[in-house]
Order: C-alpha cells, then structure tokens, then sequence
C-alpha cells in the first residue's frame, strides 16, 4: 500500500523524524530554513498533508492552491492562529493541534517568566557576568517577594490551570481569575480560586496577572493601554499565550512611565522582532518562545500530529481534530 505523501516544513526531533519516515512518505525539513508562502503554497499541490508549525502563515493564498491534494494540515502546535480555519474549512482540509502535551511545560515557563522577573534573574546574572558584582549588601538588588501574593489568570483552560495549581501549591499564592467560559467547578474549589467578572475586575486586584487565554480575533490587543492602567504599578505582566493578545507598544509605554512593575514574555507581537522598547529594559524579563522547549515535549508534540494523521488516513476521527 502506499504511504500518504506528508511535507513538514521545519525540523523536528530525530526520534519524530523517525517515526514519520516510518509511516509516511515524508519531506522533512534538512536545512529548517522556513518555506517561503510560495513554497507552502506547493506544498499543498504536492503532499496529502502538511505539517507546519506555530510560525507558518497556512492563508487563504497559501490554501488557494490548484491542483489542491492536501487534505489534512498537522500542526506542531497546540495555537492554530496561524492557521486561516475558515479557509481550510472552505478547501475541506483538516486541521489538527497538539493539546495537553504541552501545558506542564508551558506552566513551567509562566512560572519561571514570574520568579525571573520579581526575583531580577535576568538583570543579577547580567549584573554578575559583567563583572560588576561587588559582594553581598543588605540593599543589593532587591527584588518582590512571590510566595504569599495574588496571581491573576486571564483564562484558565488547561495552561492557566496548571499555572495556578503551581502557583499556589508551591508558592502559597492566591488566585484569581477570568474566563468567559467556566472552568471545572472540583479544579476552582481545590485551589478556592475566585472568579472575577472582567479582566479589569482580576488587573485591578492582582500582584502578577499571567495571560493564558487563546490568541482569537476577539482577543487581539486584549491588554491594551487602558486595561494596562487597571494593574497596579508594583505588578508584573506574564505572557506565554500569543504576542497579539498585548498591544506590545501600550505595554512599553506602560512599563516606560512606571505604571506596572515589569513584564515576563515568552512571546511577541512581530516573532522574532521584539521591541526595541523592550531590548533595553532591565525589569522584564524576554524568552525566544520557549514554552514547550523540552525534549519530552517537543517530541510528545511531534507524536501527537503523527497520530492524529495516522487516525485520519485510516478513515478515522484524528483525536486533536479543530476543523
Ligand atoms: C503552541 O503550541 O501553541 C506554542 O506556542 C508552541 O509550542
């Protein structure tokens, strides 16, 4: 029999890389340069499914084209926002993510995010490889406690659960939160998190206020300059969800005339660009999207595309299926 004609379009871990070799006729990615849109405009007349991760625009351009063989597009992602879904609805091509896989690690760096940038890790190790450490002092760089304050959670999906049961299991922390749709009612009360009625309402009350809500058209800008005026000014902003939901320019102004405290981001508006407003600040805290970076579970994520398109060239339901 033979095997469905797949294109990855980044390199993958090798034990992933494997597998897929194993069950497809695949066209993995030696160089991970990233396909140009005319080069993922191709892949879809040349393979039965592409593979692209959170980085690859999959527009209407890129879907329009003819002869069209595609028929199902694997994300190595659980975000689909890079993905134009009314489009591939529309090209009847099937869309899978790669949920649950990834929420402990992506919990891991929101939390990481939050003790960095209260606890000034970026700027003591710069301060110490510099050369500039001149011994202890009860004054030296004095951060804000984390153990005892308030978490705020803008979402509380299965990355904001896991955010606050880390939060506070291990760090005492009182949570709050927001979430138009309402979460497990056993999860709310074995943590006593506290619902607000808006995300003004969980800004206003909240020492650090983490962003786990998905990155959807309704969402964009979500914090901009007039929520950020609801947060105290000795608060922190955490965001691992998607660049787009902070208005990155409100943020830097906002950081710029001290209105909050600083702001740990895994992710930004213009990926790779970042804001030059942001380069040169010393309170926040900037990683280059790390959230699932582990080996277990970047390769948990490759297998999940893997058997979601095993599932539906074998005329099954894929379990991730999102269109
Ligand atoms: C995702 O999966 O959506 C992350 O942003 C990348 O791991």
């Amino acid at each position: 029999m033979t095997k469905p004609k797949v294109i990855v379009t980044r390199r993958w871990p090798a034990k992933v890389e494997a597998e897929l070799k194993k069950n497809f006729d695949v066209d993995l990615n030696a160089t991970d340069q990233p396909l140009s849109e005319a080069e993922l405009k191709d892949a879809f007349t040349n393979a039965d499914a592409v593979f692209p991760t959170v980085t690859d625009a999959i527009n209407a351009k890129v879907m329009s084209a003819e002869p069209l063989r595609a028929r199902l597009i694997g994300n190595f992602g659980v975000g689909y926002n890079n993905i134009d879904i009314d489009a591939a609805k529309a090209r009847s091509l099937a869309v899978t993510n790669t949920p649950e896989v990834l929420t402990d690690a992506t919990a891991d760096i929101a939390m990481t995010l939050l003790l960095s940038v209260a606890r000034r890790i970026g700027e003591g190790e710069r301060h110490l490889r510099s050369g500039q450490w001149t011994g202890w002092r009860p004054t030296h760089m004095m951060g804000t406690q984390v153990t005892g304050k308030t978490l705020g959670l803008i979402g509380l999906g299965r990355i904001g659960r896991a955010t606050a049961v880390r939060a506070h299991s291990g760090f005492k922390m009182r949570v709050l939160y927001f979430d138009p749709f309402p979460p497990p009612e056993d999860f709310i009360t074995s943590i006593g998190a506290e619902s607000r009625d808006s995300v003004e309402d969980v800004l206003r009350d909240s020492d650090f206020v983490s962003i786990h809500c998905p990155a959807t058209p309704e969402n964009r800008h979500l914090i901009n300059a007039k929520r950020l005026a609801c947060m105290r000014p000795d608060a922190f902003l955490i965001n691992t969800a998607r660049g787009d939901i902070v208005d990155e320019a409100a943020l830097v102004e906002a950081l710029e005339a001290n209105r909050i405290a600083g702001a740990g981001l895994d992710v930004f508006e213009g990926e790779p660009r970042v804001s030059p407003g942001l380069l040169n600040r010393e309170n926040v805290v900037l990683l280059p999207h790390l959230g699932s970076a582990t080996v277990e579970t970047r390769v948990a994520m490759g297998l999940r595309v893997l058997e979601n398109a095993k599932a539906f060239f074998a005329g099954e339901q894929p379990p991730d299926r999102v269109a």
